[in-house]
């Protein structure tokens, strides 16, 4: 049997999203998180994160922010490491645990990194882009979400075809695998059920060449009401799909648990135009690789 079935497939497309069990084993899940501990344990911290002093505060933001800009900009096709805010202190050296400063790895695990690339175009995932009818399949991006505990801050609510933007709409899918029990106490996933069906709200831009930011907003995020929320808790190696138009966040985790994920986007590639002005694009290292070969 399939591992999305009809019925699956009938609420994601009515829901915007899905939540289904045992996507990967226990094993599988401590194998993925156990490499990323590796990486994490020979990661270089990239130097704009190393405050330097400067009698010049303003000068030395300005190019903190502008070496962070770049970083990140620069980052589809590599693996690269994002903080959360204050594990740096005014020396640039750690105040927490290296291993518990990160906010996220992206953007490119999937290519490189054997263990990922095998969890992503498993086949587990290729019948789930099948059954939903997707003919050409790409990988966009790939992050693993580290949600640390007592500091994972909280993801506002959004659209992630604000970031990822196609025409048309509606060709992007996230895949989102908890490689930890992700609950209410550690900052699961909520989302607007049906949200998918109005557009989105807002686009990220990249700016003319040469010009900071280096990335601008066209339209705002609207306001959206609290209660329409629905919490979407998922064990160990269960995995959420997510439309690319759904509105979704999730809170601080204020517990002593971590909330450890690793996600991927695919697009539907076929009759799809990618937009020229997103942060991402491929590149001649890393063009987009196809999900599965017909
Ligand atoms: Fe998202």
């Amino acid at each position: 049997m399939d591992f999305l079935t009809d019925q699956d497939a009938k609420k994601y497309q009515e829901d915007g999203y899905l939540i289904l069990d045992g996507l990967l084993s226990p094993a599988e899940c401590d194998e993925l998180r156990l490499r990323m501990g590796e990486i994490v344990d020979r990661m270089d911290v990239p130097e704009h994160c190393r405050i330097q002093f400067s009698t010049n505060h303003d000068e030395q933001l300005k190019t903190q922010m502008q070496g962070n800009a770049d970083y990140f900009i620069t980052s589809g096709d590599k693996i690269r490491f994002f903080f959360e805010k204050g594990v740096f202190d005014d020396k640039g050296d750690f105040t927490v645990p290296k291993e518990r400063s990160l906010n996220k790895i992206g953007h490119a695990l999937h290519a490189y990194e054997p263990l990922y690339k095998t969890a992503t175009h498993s086949p587990k995932i290729q019948g789930i882009a099948k059954k939903l009818g997707l003919k050409s399949p790409v990988i966009l991006q790939s992050m693993y979400i580290f949600k640390q505990p007592g500091i994972g801050g909280e993801v506002t609510p959004h659209q992630d075809a604000t970031f990822l933007h196609t025409e048309p709409l509606g060709r992007v899918m996230g895949v989102w695998i908890a490689l930890e029990d992700a609950t209410l106490d550690n900052g699961c996933l909520w989302f607007i059920p049906g949200s998918h069906n109005n557009g989105i709200t807002r686009r990220m831009v990249r700016t003319p060449e040469g010009t900071y930011p280096l990335t601008d907003f066209v339209g705002r995020e609207a306001t959206y009401d609290d209660k329409l929320f629905i919490p979407a808790p998922v064990k160990k190696g269960g995995v959420v799909l997510i439309e690319g138009k759904v509105v979704h966040k999730s809170e601080q985790n204020a517990s002593e648990k971590s909330r450890h994920v690793y996600t991927f986007h695919i697009m539907e590639s076929q009759e799809t135009k990618w937009n020229p002005e997103n942060w991402l694009q491929p590149t001649e290292d890393l063009p987009f690789p196809a999900l599965y070969t017909k």
